[in-house]
């Protein structure tokens, strides 16, 4: 009896897994806390504030903490990497966002400082990794390009201080068309990044070594755009922009720690898989076309995508307004895949996913469509943060949910021997209550 019910237990809990999304936080456009109230004015004058060009493409969480990404499109958008609280504060569910780490950190043409940011990936260890592409201004023709692609490594335990600043050389990702989309970590091999660039004449797949301090690019056919499936209509608005490789998620690490790593070009109906050892090992990624798996047609184009440390992959389905998911372990793609939310009012245009400590799926969405089209309208809600409880941890974690060793990253050898002389005299003064007691 005890054995049917567990089994019982188990069917249900995997067909019901998909409580629906609920609208967790909307906003109109986006607005800051700004140093002071002269501070916004001037900003507004000079129009390095502009409401409608402030679009967010990207959530990570951690803590209490949702952290988004602000990318810079077009001008006037004064913060790119931003946080506020993950449960709304008074039922403010538009709150001004705050800039992370700190307002010094957004200053534009300052290449220590934040340039474009549209992904960041947080791991279990509260190390932020965010991806900025170095230009601002993208989407207009008078593009500012000042500062190298790079990867940045936050401690969010330590305010936001910087760990790590690598800027890509210049035949990994090109300053001047190089647009750094997306990124997935893996703890395996004292630390690896899986980055999307979504450059136009070299799509393909950045892979860095955070323990060697190296980066290099995989690029195949498979990660180009597709002709067939640049075009796309979502509320009676054309997309008609080809975009190449764009989502990316990673697979859990199986016993002998090994991944999978599945993408797919906006432009394209087809998800591909690739084991990381073929992106890891320079003989095999020469011959990466005989290790590159088609998962499958899906109904429609897909920006970000997620995978869970059951191996769940979500994505999301455009020209739809859905999430969908698909059981890897499952080896049917075609027929496993199962949209288990669509609303064509809440969730235009789903870009990217994050886990929270609780278990929870969260998914933002963002209208790129009116944006891209110069249709967004700052009076109704175009950005929304919506989460469904799915039981489930990110790719991150391993499928019995515990945590995998993670390397350590330590910053300039100054900040390193502070921080160990506090955690040393914290030590000793706990060591010297306890005698004295
Ligand atoms: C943005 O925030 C500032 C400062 O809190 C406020 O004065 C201003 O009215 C807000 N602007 C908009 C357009 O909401
Ligand atoms: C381009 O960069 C310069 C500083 O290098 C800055 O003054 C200017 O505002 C930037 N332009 C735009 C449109 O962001
Ligand atoms: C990693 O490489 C970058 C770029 O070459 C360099 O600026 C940085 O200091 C290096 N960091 C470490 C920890 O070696
Ligand atoms: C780092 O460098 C070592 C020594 O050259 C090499 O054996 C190892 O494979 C490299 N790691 C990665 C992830 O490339
Ligand atoms: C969870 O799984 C990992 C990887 O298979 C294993 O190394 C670890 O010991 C497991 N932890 C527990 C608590 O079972
Ligand atoms: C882990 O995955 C790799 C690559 O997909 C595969 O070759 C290997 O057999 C798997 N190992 C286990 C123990 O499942």
């Amino acid at each position: 009896m005890l054995m049917y019910l567990i089994i019982f237990g188990a069917l249900v809990s995997t067909t019901i897994a998909h409580e629906p999304f609920i609208v967790q936080f909307q906003w109109n456009y986006l607005n800051y806390t700004w140093p002071s109230e002269e501070a916004y004015l001037k900003a507004d004058k000079d129009e390095s504030y502009v409401e409608k060009n402030n679009i967010i493409t990207g959530i990570k969480l951690w803590k209490d903490k949702m952290y988004l990404t602000i990318p810079r499109y077009r001008n006037g958008v004064p913060v790119t990497l931003a946080v506020t609280s993950s449960t709304p504060i008074n039922g403010q569910t538009a709150p001004k966002l705050e800039p992370y780490p700190n307002w010094d950190m957004q200053r534009i043409g300052d290449c220590s400082a934040f340039q474009f940011v549209q992904s960041i990936e947080i791991d279990p260890k509260g190390r932020m990794w965010v991806l900025d592409t170095g230009r601002s201004t993208t989407m207009t023709f008078n593009m500012n390009t000042s500062c190298s692609p790079r990867l940045v490594i936050l401690d969010i335990k330590n305010r936001g201080s910087v760990l790590r600043s690598y800027p890509f050389p210049i035949e990994v990702a090109h300053p001047e068309s190089a647009f750094l989309n997306d990124i997935v970590i893996d703890h395996e091999d004292g630390g690896i990044a899986y980055i999307v660039d979504s450059d136009d004449k070299n799509p393909g797949i950045i892979v860095f070594s955070l323990q060697n301090n190296t980066s290099w690019k995989v690029s195949h056919e498979s990660m180009k755009a597709k002709p067939d499936a640049i075009g796309f209509i979502i509320e009676q608005t054309r997309v008609t922009q080809s975009t190449p490789i764009n989502g990316i998620a990673l697979s859990p690490a199986n016993t002998s720690g090994d991944r999978t790593l599945y993408y797919t070009p906006l432009s394209s109906f087809n998800i591909f898989a690739v084991p990381t050892k073929v992106l890891k090992s320079e003989s095999l990624r020469d011959n990466i076309g005989q290790y590159i798996r088609v998962l499958g047609r899906k109904p429609s184009q897909t920006d970000g995508m997620m995978m869970s440390n059951t191996g769940i992959l979500y994505f999301g389905l455009l020209a739809d307004d859905a999430v969908s998911m698909w059981d890897s372990k499952n080896p049917s793609f075609v027929t496993g895949q199962r949209i288990i939310s669509r609303d064509h009012h809440l969730m235009q245009w789903p870009t990217s996913f994050a886990f929270d400590e609780r278990d929870q799926l969260w998914c933002i969405t963002n209208r790129l469509h009116t944006f891209l089209d110069n249709s967004l309208n700052i009076e109704k809600p175009n950005f929304r943060a919506i989460m469904a409880r799915v039981n489930m941890k990110s790719y991150q974690y391993f499928e019995n949910g515990s945590s995998p060793e993670l390397p350590t990253i330590t910053a300039g050898v100054n900040s390193f021997s502070s921080h160990k002389e506090l955690t040393i005299a914290s030590l000793l003064t706990l060591l010297m209550v306890f005698i004295m007691h």
